[in-house]
């Protein structure tokens, strides 16, 4: 008769609840509560009320684990296998009270073992049958109104890939046999969840708070403090939806951000995933005939290149080649996020060994990938894709891959020039020794000092180009394809259904050249302009922003993300609309039918670093933290809490045109904050207040 699911973000719990009616008119109420144990990541549990309203009798409970399932939560792909677990095992221990299955993943051979306990209010026996790959727990419990049943399910997992266990089976055994009860196990879960609130409080009114915390709750479910344990990177979708098969692309420069200045021990965990595919992606360069390092633009257990060849355009029906992975840049964020980790965490360990190996290894990339033009004494890189995932050609050539690509080219000399600064800062004696193991001599840093200030940004009508030859293509009628389809998010599927190329147009699919404007400050982005011997002045930067909000179609859940920054930082009027799309891109699904395939993490992350480090100008650099307000008329005041170089809760709040910073009482050094060109010392227990008004 009625279903209602009720997610509880703060305590981590969802509850359904279920109201039926027989054939003979008879009610029951059931409510079904449930926790993937966030202090014990190998626990989840379950608590069934079971509630006859005017009947009294008998209830038959199965409670199973069901090793049947596949991936198919995606209709696109249900054509393609989903079957990924191999042969199942079942058993029961001798006293019926724990079933468990055991299996493992069919291409990647990881063992992975469950265990379940089954128990009822008031008590009965509880049965166990095996059918299959499932098994189960059966019990009949009486119900009557006013006594209600409850059946509880504690279920354990382990896998191969856990340390300090013998064998999975084993593990999961003890360990489901070792939990305490469904109240206790609650308790626990809400106390960590608590935890991890604290950690990422964030106070922001109305409903773009609310949005903001539930974005706050898929990041934290997806990349939790038991992250830093596991080898894994940043899956786009999170962990909610089977879209992209889990490959991780270079959403982390949207995800990255937000944890190194609250969970500084994941984001180091995720780079050395990273660093762990370092080797892998040694050698991707070295068969395409580059040097350093090529990372994939997807990827998945080992850090080989996955991206598809192929890709299905569902509204023609057509399968049509898939060039994504000419998308290099992604080695750029994952050497953005290296040198962005070390300025929030001061973890120069890191940045020292792992980071410094791969910035090397990037920046050697890029350098070997430019191909100097004796006629503009420039330096160019061809080929490639830009973020813009539409343009994977020139219009009529077989050739895949586009020249010069602003986005690629500034953040390639951005690279470069970093790894020069490591280079610089490295104890002498790790220098050397680093240069010696990844055979780096003074002739290749010289040439890395040239490519970084020689590199070729096309420009057109007194505007970035987005690659070379970006303003010779022909112009879009938007007007005309937005009356006739309405929703042109995805105008490449709608133009190659129509026998046309998106190729052929200026249409971007999301943030390209704008990009730039949100990785970098607008003060910093011109010091890289200058670096590159280009003079970009506001105006300049303005009516390239103009020019590509024109032109852009959002079919990326980042798109919006990236103009709403990029506006909010240039103090535009327009700059909510964005942003607001950018908030409700998952809750409203924007990209229709995308969501329930999986929540976009890098969106949702980003969002929250849009309110962190986007509107009060958050830099963290040179030691110190900078702020520049940039506050949004329609998101004024806010507030969110730090953790900043063993700073833990340090308070940030805007409001009524004033910026408090507040150092908690500990017995470490001092902060140092740095506000429209004056610094400020403020040691814990203080409190800063400064006036954000218009100078
Ligand atoms: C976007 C990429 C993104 C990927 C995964 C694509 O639609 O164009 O920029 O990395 O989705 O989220």
């Amino acid at each position: 008769m009625s279903h209602r699911r009720l997610l509880d973000l703060r305590r981590g719990v969802l509850t359904r609840r279920l109201r039926f009616r027989d054939r003979h008119g008879r009610h029951l109420g059931v409510e079904q509560v449930r926790l993937v144990h966030m202090g014990d990541p190998h626990l989840a549990a379950m608590r069934t009320t079971f509630t006859a309203e005017d009947w009294s009798g008998a209830l038959e409970v199965e409670s199973a684990l069901d090793g049947r399932i596949t991936n198919s939560g995606v209709e696109r792909y249900r054509d393609l296998n989903g079957h990924h677990l191999g042969p199942v095992r079942t058993g029961t221990l001798r006293d019926d009270t724990t079933v468990w299955l055991r299996c493992a993943t069919i291409a990647s051979d990881i063992r992975i073992a469950m265990a379940a306990r089954t128990a009822a209010e008031p008590p009965v026996a509880v049965a166990s049958h095996l059918t299959g790959p499932m098994a189960a727990h059966h019990l009949a419990v009486e119900v009557a109104p006013g006594r209600p049943a409850v059946v509880d399910k504690t279920v354990a997992l382990h896998t191969s890939r856990d340390s300090a266990i013998s064998d999975p089976l084993g593990a999961a055994l003890e360990r489901v046999a070792r939990a305490p009860t469904f109240e206790a196990l609650l308790a626990g879960h809400v106390a960590a969840w608590d935890h991890l609130w604290r950690r990422a409080s964030l106070d922001v009114p109305d409903e773009a708070g609310r949005i903001l915390r539930l974005h706050l709750f898929h990041l934290l479910q997806t990349l939790s403090p038991h992250t830093a344990e596991l080898d894994v990177g940043v899956p786009a979708r999170g962990l909610h939806g089977e879209a992209y098969r889990g490959h991780v692309f270079w959403d982390e420069l949207f995800v990255l951000p937000y944890l190194n200045l609250h969970f500084p021990e994941v984001s180091r965990a995720l780079l050395t995933y990273r660093h762990h595919r370092l080797t892998r992606a040694l050698a991707a360069a070295e068969d395409a005939g580059h040097v350093g390092a090529m990372y994939p633009w997807q990827s998945g257990s080992d850090g080989r290149e996955e991206t598809q060849e192929l890709h299905l355009n569902p509204r023609s029906g057509r399968w049509l080649p898939d060039h994504t992975r000419l998308q290099h840049h992604v080695g750029s964020a994952i050497a953005y996020n290296v040198w962005q980790y070390h300025q929030a965490s001061g973890d120069t360990e890191f940045l020292h060994t792992k980071g410094a190996e791969m910035l090397l290894q990037i920046a050697r990339f890029w350098a070997g990938a430019t191909v100097h033009d004796p006629g503009t004494d420039r330096y160019r890189i061809r080929g490639v894709l830009g973020p813009d995932e539409y343009h994977d050609a020139y219009p009529d050539t077989e050739e895949p891959g586009i020249d010069d690509n602003a986005y690629t080219n500034v953040a390639a000399a951005w690279v470069l020039a970093r790894a020069l600064d490591v280079v610089r800062m490295l104890p002498p004696a790790r220098a050397a020794q680093l240069c010696e193991r990844i055979e780096l001599h003074s002739g290749e840093l010289a040439r890395w000092e040239e490519v970084s200030r020689r590199l070729h940004v096309p420009f057109h009508r007194g505007v970035i180009s987005q690659f070379d030859g970006y303003g010779d293509l022909a112009e879009l009628d938007w007007h005309a394809y937005r009356a006739r389809y309405g929703d042109i998010r995805r105008l490449d599927r709608i133009l190659e259904a129509e026998g046309d190329s998106v190729n052929r147009y200026q249409a971007s699919k999301q943030a390209d050249v704008l990009m730039l404007g949100y990785l970098f400050s607008p003060a910093e982005l011109r010091g890289l302009f200058r670096q590159l011997g280009y003079d970009l002045d506001d105006e300049q930067w303005r009516d390239t922003v103009d020019y590509y909000l024109r032109r852009t179609s959002h079919g990326s859940t980042l798109s919006e993300l990236v103009h709403g920054w990029v506006l909010a930082r240039a103090r535009r009027a327009d700059a909510w609309t964005y942003c607001q799309d950018a908030l409700v891109g998952d809750v409203a699904d924007v990209q229709g039918g995308t969501t329930e395939e999986g929540i976009h993490l890098g969106a949702m992350a980003g969002t929250v670093d849009l309110v962190q480090r986007g509107l009060t100008g958050l830099e963290t650099r040179e030691d110190a933290l900078w702020f520049d307000p940039a506050p949004l008329p329609e998101l004024s005041e806010f507030g969110f809490t730090l953790h900043y170089r063993g700073h833990w809760g340090i308070t940030v709040r805007l409001s009524h045109g004033q910026l408090r910073i507040g150092v908690p009482s500990s017995a470490e050094e001092p902060i140092r904050v740095v506000f429209r060109g004056r610094e400020w010392t403020v040691p814990p227990g203080d409190l800063l207040r400064l006036p954000t008004a218009k100078r």
